[in-house]
């Protein structure tokens, strides 16, 4: 941890104590004048302190900013996070994350941004996402598996997303096949899992998160507002998005290693137990054209598998799915 890292984490531990900019100086092995500089450049951010003569400072909030630091300071994960690039503003977190990977960035490296110029979507869509509203993270994975088996970490994630979002809010999001997470029939999170590998294994994989957290209705794009939601909208109120981070980063670990030492199938279990297109009459769109059945339910790959109308079972690995009345 840094110098900053370290006085936050101080600070946040001290509660509603007061700590002595002297106390400070001497745990962190730094000059008081240091500490002052720490403390005057973190309220410029939106930190705000009490200060009282002879007693010191405590911290009475924190922003909503969504830094390596805020997300480290009590975060439960021991992999994941732990590399964190943080940017108020970047084209995509998706494109800084192959970067980082190309360069031999560690497993569990998290790319998050405030703002996204060029969000992306899956099938070549756009991703929109207002600064200070939204998560926007990429995190690298350097898992050992086949070429086949990657789509099961997109769906991995999607549980990882719908779970957290009901343990934290008491929210009743589901998951639309593959991994758009909905709540009330709305999408509050797009998944982009992109793959870099050789004909014969996986280097890595980037699992791009977008989550909806504090944007209101009228602030979506016309086309996107009539299908997405927010966690606020859906809460009737703002929340923070670190604990949120947080939770997913915990959630995703949890899951991965539970993958990683039981297989798909518990995975598959909890994809199943929150999803909302299995049993549904569905119609799918890829961009060989459209068909309609009944979806019956995913194979261990984690492809989607639709009885036609003719009786035959269909395999879908990459569409867009719309669930009929
Ligand atoms: C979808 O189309 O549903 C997937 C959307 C994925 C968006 C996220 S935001 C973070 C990461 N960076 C990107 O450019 N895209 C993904």
């Amino acid at each position: 941890m840094n110098i900053r890292e370290q006085l936050l984490t101080l600070l946040k531990e001290s509660g509603e104590s007061f700590i002595s900019g002297e106390e400070m100086s001497r745990r962190l092995g730094v000059s008081r004048t240091a500490i002052w500089k720490h403390i005057e450049e973190l309220r410029q951010e939106g930190y705000i302190f009490e200060a009282v003569r002879r007693s010191g400072y405590r911290l009475l909030s924190s922003p909503d900013i969504t830094s390596a630091e805020e997300i480290k300071l009590g975060l439960q994960a021991s992999v994941f996070g732990q590399h964190i690039h943080y940017y108020s503003t970047i084209d995509s977190t998706q494109n800084k994350c192959q970067e980082l990977a190309k360069a031999g960035a560690p497993e569990g490296t998290l790319v998050i941004a405030d703002e996204q110029a060029g969000g992306k979507g899956r099938l070549g869509r756009v991703w929109h996402a207002p600064a200070g509203k939204n998560i926007s993270m990429s995190l690298l994975i350097r898992p050992q598996l086949e070429l086949d088996q990657c789509p099961q970490i997109t769906l991995l994630a999607a549980v990882a997303i719908v779970e957290t979002i009901k343990e934290l809010y008491s929210i009743n999001a589901a998951i639309k096949w593959p991994n758009d997470v909905l709540i009330h029939g709305k999408k509050v999170c797009g998944i982009l899992t992109e793959l870099n590998a050789e004909a014969d294994h996986v280097n890595w994989l980037i699992i791009g998160m977008g989550i909806n957290v504090n944007t209101e209705q009228h602030e979506f794009p016309p086309g996107v507002s009539e299908i997405a939601t927010s966690i606020a909208i859906q809460k009737g109120e703002k929340v923070r998005r670190v604990p949120f981070i947080q939770g997913v980063l915990q959630k995703l670990e949890e899951l991965y290693q539970l993958y990683v030492n039981e297989g798909f199938t518990p995975v598959r279990k909890r994809w199943e137990a929150n999803a909302i297109t299995i049993g549904k009459r569905v119609i799918i769109r890829t961009l060989q054209g459209q068909l309609e059945g009944l979806a019956e339910g995913i194979d261990d790959t984690g492809v989607l598998l639709v009885r036609k109308n003719d009786g035959t079972v269909q395999k879908v690995y990459s569409a867009d799915v719309e669930i009929q009345a």
